[in-house]
């Protein structure tokens, strides 16, 4: 496909991109045809699929909140896509004006906007890196230096995991992120599932195959896997709006549909 003036060569525009089509779902203007053409497909398969991208955000914003009145005033945002409204950043540091954000993604729009955006924003920095390869990006983060590794950090992976294939181990990928996470740290998990779900929303996940990033669907069991050892705080590892919704009449009838479970755990190991 013929590349658009203006666009880095490294944007792929001959297939739709899952960031680009989250942020369409999300009301964001960084997406193109390609990816739009897929939105309105999946839309017309099952509405569930757009309240779920919502439902995942709003998720997000809630453990975020949670992991500041912890006292967290660091995060690790892996898979954070492309900046829409309510940001990370933005959430924590309305809390804590000192809080310290590094996002990572693997998609190129995301990062180029993740980087116009923070410009300026001193507390924060941007890596274009691969969940696949956590030990890059704990070394990137590093060398950023804006967070301390020996004080508690939130590892953020929301709506991300999914997109990890079993051939790439996720199990070790997060082993190895839980490993260089301190005592007191927390891990924020929310990813796609099969459990539960009408057969339209399995269809219209399997779309992702389109994608430069297709999704694996996996059962409530495997994802409580992916925090290991460390403390899962309640409610559990439940469908993304029964956690802890701020008011109960933000729970919908269509609760159970959203094809994805959230999960935040604790790392209560002892120091040393
Ligand atoms: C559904 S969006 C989630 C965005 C954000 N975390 C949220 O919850 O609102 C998934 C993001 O993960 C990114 N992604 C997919 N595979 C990835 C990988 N292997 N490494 C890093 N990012 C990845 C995509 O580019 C996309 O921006």
């Amino acid at each position: 496909m013929q590349q658009p003036d203006g666009l880095p060569a490294e944007i792929d525009l001959s297939r739709p991109s899952a960031a680009r089509v989250y942020d369409y779902f999300l009301g964001g203007a960084h997406n193109f045809d390609i990816d739009r053409q897929l939105a309105e497909q999946i839309a017309t398969m099952t509405p569930n699929l757009a309240a779920t991208m919502r439902a995942g955000r709003e998720f997000l914003r809630r453990a975020v909140r949670a992991l500041l009145d912890a006292g967290t005033d660091q995060f690790l945002d892996i898979g954070s896509g492309i900046p829409t409204v309510g940001n990370v950043h933005e959430v924590a540091q309305a809390a804590n004006p000192k809080a310290r954000v590094i996002y990572v993604d693997i998609d190129p729009v995301a990062v180029a906007h993740s980087r116009e955006l923070l410009a300026g924003n001193e507390a924060t920095g941007v890596i274009h890196a691969d969940l696949r390869d956590p030990e890059r990006i704990l070394a990137e983060a590093r060398k950023l230096g804006l967070l301390d590794f020996d004080r508690p950090l939130g590892i953020l992976l929301a709506g991300v995991v999914h997109f990890v294939p079993d051939t790439d181990r996720p199990g070790d990928v997060l082993a190895t992120l839980r490993a260089a996470a301190a005592p007191g740290s927390h891990l924020v998990i929310s990813h796609s599932t099969f459990e539960d779900q009408p057969q339209e929303m399995l269809d219209a996940q399997r779309l992702s195959a389109r994608t430069a990033t297709e999704i694996t669907l996996r059962s409530r069991a495997e994802i409580t896997g992916y925090f290991g050892d460390w403390t899962i705080l309640e409610p559990g590892v439940v469908h993304m709006e029964l956690w802890r919704p701020d008011s109960p009449s933000e729970v919908t009838a269509e609760g159970q549909r959203f094809g994805a479970f959230g999960g935040v755990a604790r790392n209560d190991r002892p120091a040393g």
